[in-house]
């Protein structure tokens, strides 16, 4: 059975998910082999939790209860979506996956890695990533370009500490699963990072 790519993308807050993601978008224009997702969201049921996940107004918010409201809102994506159209045999490409929630909540919020990398395997049913793009820019950098953080976020209100610890999350993921996680250094211009990531996409035959 042919099986689609699954690519994610992840790294800190400002570092460039988004902008390559839409990168990409137009170097696939017209492909609908490829198919763009970004977490949390992606599905009807997944973008309502998703709004209570970033809404500024929860910041009450148990750590517990925001890792379980991310694997939901996963859960349902990798379900309705995800699975089917690997399947199919598509390519899917998404902006943010488990490896987020294990550098902001296993690492930065420190519920632990292994309890929350056993909430994601539950929550995809065993599906895992075949090839992470890590955009490494330190989290200082990364919020300059944005001119600081934004105000409607929960998540990037928690202040500059926090996403220090993000970033070692990140360092740690890519020592820890160098097979799958590839580090593209994202401190240059946005279509040179591109290249860099077309590159990388072609190598390990993601494209
Ligand atoms: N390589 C880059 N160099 C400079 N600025 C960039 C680069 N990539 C993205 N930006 C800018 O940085 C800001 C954050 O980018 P974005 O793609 O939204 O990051 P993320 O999705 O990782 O949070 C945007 O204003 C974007 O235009
Ligand atoms: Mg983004």
């Amino acid at each position: 059975m042919s099986k689609g790519k699954f690519i994610t993308i992840e790294g800190c807050e400002g570092v460039g998910k988004t902008t390559q993601v839409d990168l990409l978008k137009q170097a696939f224009a017209g492909r609908e082999d490829v198919l763009f997702l970004r977490e949390p969201g992606g599905t009807a049921i997944s973008e309502q939790i998703r709004r209570i996940i970033l809404d500024v107004k929860n910041e009450g918010m148990s750590g517990i209860c925001e890792v379980l409201l991310y694997s939901a809102s996963r859960a349902q994506l990798v379900e309705e979506v995800i699975k089917p159209a690997l399947r199919e045999g598509k390519t899917v490409i998404c902006d943010r996956f488990t490896d987020s929630t294990l550098a902001y909540q296993g690492y930065a919020r420190g519920l632990g890695a292994d309890m929350v990398e056993t909430l994601s395997d539950i929550a995809c049913g065993g599906l895992k990533p075949d090839l992470t793009v890590f955009l490494d820019l330190d989290p200082v950098s990364a919020f300059k370009r944005k001119g600081g953080a934004d105000s409607k976020d929960r998540l990037e209100q928690a202040g500059i500490q926090f996403h220090a610890k993000v970033y070692e999350g990140y360092k740690r993921i890519a020592e820890r699963y160098p097979e799958r996680v590839a580090c593209v250094p994202a401190g240059e211009g946005a279509q040179r990072v591109h290249e860099l990531v077309m590159q990388l996409l072609k190598e390990r035959g993601a494209i």
